[in-house]
C-alpha cells in the first residue's frame, strides 16, 4: 500500500520555531565572517525558487545530470540491479526520481527531506507515476543519521543524491554526510551520486548569477526566512547577491553582500555589519574525477562506475559501501 502520511523527526520550541535553524543563524552570524548553512535554504519559497533555478538557461546541471540519467539510465540500472529499496537525500525531483525508478524496478521508495509540504507534494506526484510502489517519505534532517521505515529494513538500499548537493559542504562535513548516510543505508548499500565539474569560470559565474536575477531571489529568500520564522528585522533591500568563483578550494561562493552599514535584530540578539562585508550564505564545490572518487573513498564509498554527459560538464557515480579495512 502506498502510504504518504510521513514521520516527523524535526525538533522545534513551543512556539514552533525550528531549534537548529536558530542555532546556526546566531551563531554563524556572530562568527567574524558571517556565515549561514546553505541548507537553511529550502524552506517552501526556497524550494520552489530552486526548481526555478534548475529552468534557467545559464543553470546547466540539472539539464546535464537529466541527460546523463536519460541515456544511461539501462547501464546504471544493470549495475543496481533490482528489488532495493531506493532512499532519496531530498525531495524526489519531478524528472530524474522517475527516470531511475522506471528502469531500476525498486522495492520501495523513501524520500527524506526536511521541507515537508514539498516532501509531500513530491512524494504525491511520484506514488501517481508508480502504482503499487510504496511510497514511504521521511520529514527529517537526513545530516543525521534516519532511521527508516520498517518496511524497508530486510531490503537492499540505494541511495540516491542527485543535483552534487554533496557540492554545497566542506570536504570535512561532506565526509560526515557520506558517513551517516553509510549508517543509514545499512551493509551492501549503494550510492548513485551527482558531482558537478571544474569547468570554465563564466560558465561557473553565469550560472549562479543568472540573468533573470532568480538566482538573487534565492539568496535573500535566506533572510525572508530569517525574519519570519526568527523575529527578525533584517532590511533586505541593504544586501546585494553576489557569486564568487574560490579556486583554491574550487567551489562558486555565494554572499549577501552589505550595501551600507547596517544593525539588525534576530530572536533578540543584536547584529552588526560594515557597508562591503559579506554573509556568506553557500558553497558549490566543483569536483574532477580524482577528488570525486577521493572524497568517496574517505567516507567508506568505493566508486563502481562514473559517467558524464556529452559535454562532460556534469558527473553522476555509483558506489558501494565498503566496511573499513587496514590497508597500505
Ligand atoms: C542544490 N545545490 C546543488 C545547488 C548548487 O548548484 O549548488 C544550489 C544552488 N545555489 C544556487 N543555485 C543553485
Amino acid at each position: 500500500m502506498t502510504k504518504l502520511a510521513g514521520l516527523r523527526l524535526v525538533e522545534r520550541d513551543a512556539g514552533g520555531v525550528d531549534l537548529a535553524f536558530r542555532a546556526d543563524v546566531l551563531a554563524g552570524l556572530g562568527e567574524p565572517q558571517k556565515a549561514i548553512p546553505a541548507r537553511w535554504f529550502y524552506d517552501d519559497a526556497g524550494s520552489q525558487l530552486f526548481e526555478d533555478i534548475t529552468q534557467l538557461p545559464e543553470y546547466y546541471p540539472t539539464r546535464a545530470e537529466t541527460e546523463i540519467l536519460q541515456t544511461r539510465v539501462a547501464e546504471i540500472a544493470g549495475l543496481i540491479g533490482e528489488g532495493r529499496a531506493v532512499v532519496e537525500f531530498g525531495s524526489g525531483s519531478s524528472v530524474k526520481t522517475p527516470l531511475l525508478l522506471g528502469a531500476c524496478r525498486p522495492s520501495a521508495y523513501v524520500p527524506l527531506d526536511i521541507a515537508g509540504d514539498f516532501l509531500r507534494a513530491s512524494s504525491a506526484a511520484l506514488a501517481e507515476k508508480f502504482p503499487g510502489l510504496p511510497v514511504l517519505p521521511v520529514e527529517a534532517d537526513f545530516m543525521r543519521r534516519v532511521e527508516l521505515p520498517a518496511e524497508v529494513a530486510d531490503l537492499p538500499k540505494l541511495g540516491f543524491f542527485p543535483g552534487s548537493t554533496i557540492g554545497n559542504m566542506i570536504a570535512r562535513t561532506a565526509t560526515d554526510l557520506l558517513r551517516t548516510m553509510r549508517a543509514t543505508l545499512g551493509e551492501g548499500a549503494m550510492l548513485l551520486i551527482g558531482m558537478d565539474l571544474v569547468k570554465d569560470e563564466g560558465t561557473l559565474l553565469a550560472a549562479y548569477d543568472d540573468a533573470q536575477g532568480v538566482t538573487a531571489a534565492f539568496n535573500l529568500n535566506l533572510l525572508a526566512r530569517i525574519n519570519r520564522e526568527l523575529g527578525g528585522d533584517i532590511p533586505l533591500e541593504a544586501f546585494a547577491h553576489e557569486a564568487r568563483w574560490n579556486d583554491l578550494f574550487a567551489r562558486i561562493e555565494m554572499h549577501l553582500v552589505a550595501r551600507r552599514d547596517v544593525t539588525f535584530t534576530v530572536s533578540g540578539q543584536r547584529f552588526a555589519i560594515a557597508a562591503g562585508e559579506s554573509i556568506h550564505t553557500e558553497n558549490s564545490h566543483k569536483f574532477t574525477k580524482r577528488s570525486g572518487q577521493m572524497l568517496l573513498a574517505a567516507a567508506g564509498w568505493e566508486p563502481r562506475a562514473r559517467w558524464t554527459d556529452e559535454a562532460k560538464r556534469f558527473s553522476l557515480v555509483l558506489a558501494e559501501s565498503r566496511p573499513a579495512r587496514s590497508a597500505p
